[in-house]
């Protein structure tokens, strides 16, 4: 039986080489819960076969508009049923018939018989996406409210490079999923921290720590989909920043620390994913320290807390602190959470969470701990902001 709450999207193909994209969108989309029923041009069946697109997402595909199964109706119930249709790859002559209203195949048909959004991610040669006739459609579509997922630079299946890439699988998921978010955090200011921090102990080396950001930047996006104006001050990271966010690129935790300062006092949210070093070195060396037989003895200053200067302003946002503890998980976290009087802390065990892709949080509150089970930062991320956005709620 379909569950209410799942999302159920018409993925259409249409004929270019990245198709094979489709193949790991469908999946990607399945693993997010959302239903995909999926709609191909001739054209796609000729990149991709229907046989691997009906395996990934368990239900015939949609291909001929004279099907007698449907009584001639498959545009008609196929797109009633649907939450938004995604047309990936979507060429530059669909784009076309789509701008024009042309209905001559069950995938154009089922576009223009749609009550329900439209999302198109380009796929086509740069000289075609430049071409005046394809950019007066794109921007046709645009008027007629239709949402553009994309297209980015990048190689060519051509061999040219050039804008009119398809977005990759992951990218195209992940906008799809942030389409359907309700934007609770609409006009919201969220500040957040994340990443390591690097301590110079000389010219060449320092003090830091595991953290990847991976978290940090979750939370970003899942504040992104809600709406929320993101500002991420983000220590050393190897991470694509996330789209929409503005980021502060900051090294030692007195940048981090200077940043937050800078922009705390608009902030309606203040989330401290970072892991912060607590101490830095009392007398960094300009010039490479040298190996010599007698022993270093390295002093080291405490830094700040930020997130205990955030949480102590006169007039605080609401703040959400993380714990990394190495044991005794519940025990620190709470004793963290009241030290730093914080309405809401999210902890994790250092080693499963420090760089990994999956984690698990328990989330300590006034009314107590709330477990969010294992799975990618991401999801966890976007528990995480609604139980954000439920006490916040509670408060005002
Ligand atoms: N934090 C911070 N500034 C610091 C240290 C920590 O803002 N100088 C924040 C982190 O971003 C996190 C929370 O405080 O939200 C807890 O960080 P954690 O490293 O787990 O704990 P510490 O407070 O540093 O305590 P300890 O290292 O003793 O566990």
């Amino acid at each position: 039986m379909r569950q209410e709450s799942r999302k159920r999207i018409v993925l259409g193909l249409t004929g270019g080489i990245a198709a094979y994209k489709a193949a790991e969108l469908a999946r990607l989309l399945m693993k997010q819960g959302v239903e995909v029923q999926v709609a191909m041009t001739e054209a796609a069946c000729h990149f991709i076969t229907p046989a691997t697109m009906q395996a990934l997402s368990g239900r015939p595909v949609l291909i001929n508009q004279w099907d007698a199964s449907s009584n001639g109706m498959a545009h008609i119930n196929t797109s009633r049923a649907a939450d938004a249709i995604v047309i990936a790859p979507a060429t530059a002559d669909f784009i076309a018939k789509l701008a024009h209203g042309l209905a001559d195949d069950l995938l154009s048909t089922l576009c223009l018989a749609r009550d329900c959004p439209l999302l198109v991610a380009p796929a086509m040669n740069r000289q075609m996406w430049a071409n005046a006739a394809t950019q007066r459609n794109i921007a046709q579509l645009e008027r007629d409210g239709v949402t553009l997922l994309g297209p980015c630079s990048g190689a060519q299946a051509c061999g040219e490079e050039g804008m009119g890439r398809m977005l990759e699988a992951e990218e195209l998921a992940r906008d799809i999923l942030a389409f359907f978010q309700p934007k609770l955090l609409s006009g919201m200011k969220v500040l957040l921290t994340a990443g390591p921090t690097y301590e110079a102990i000389d010219a060449v080396r320092g003090i830091t720590n595991r953290s990847s950001g991976k978290m940090g930047y979750a939370v970003a996006q899942a504040a992104l989909e809600l709406g929320a104006q993101v500002m991420l001050v983000s220590g050393p990271t190897a991470l694509a920043r996330p789209q929409g966010a503005q980021v502060v690129d900051v090294t030692s935790a007195a940048e981090m620390f200077d940043a937050v300062k800078q922009h705390v006092a608009d902030a309606d949210i203040f989330i401290g994913v970072a892991a912060v070093a607590d101490y830095r070195a009392t007398q960094p060396s300009g010039q490479k320290i040298k190996k010599s037989a007698d022993k270093l003895t390295l002093e080291l200053l405490p830094n700040l807390d930020i997130l205990a200067y955030v949480a102590n302003l006169p007039k605080p946002p609401f703040c959400v602190g993380f714990a990394a503890e190495s044991e005794n998980l519940r025990e620190h976290a709470k004793a963290k959470r009241k030290a730093k009087k914080l309405p809401l802390l999210a902890a994790n065990l250092a080693q499963q969470a420090i760089g990994a892709d999956e984690n698990e949080l328990i989330l300590f509150d006034d009314a107590g701990e709330h477990v969010l089970p294992r799975a990618d930062k991401l999801t966890l991320a976007r528990a995480l902001m609604q139980h954000v956005i439920k006490l916040r709620n509670a408060k005002i």
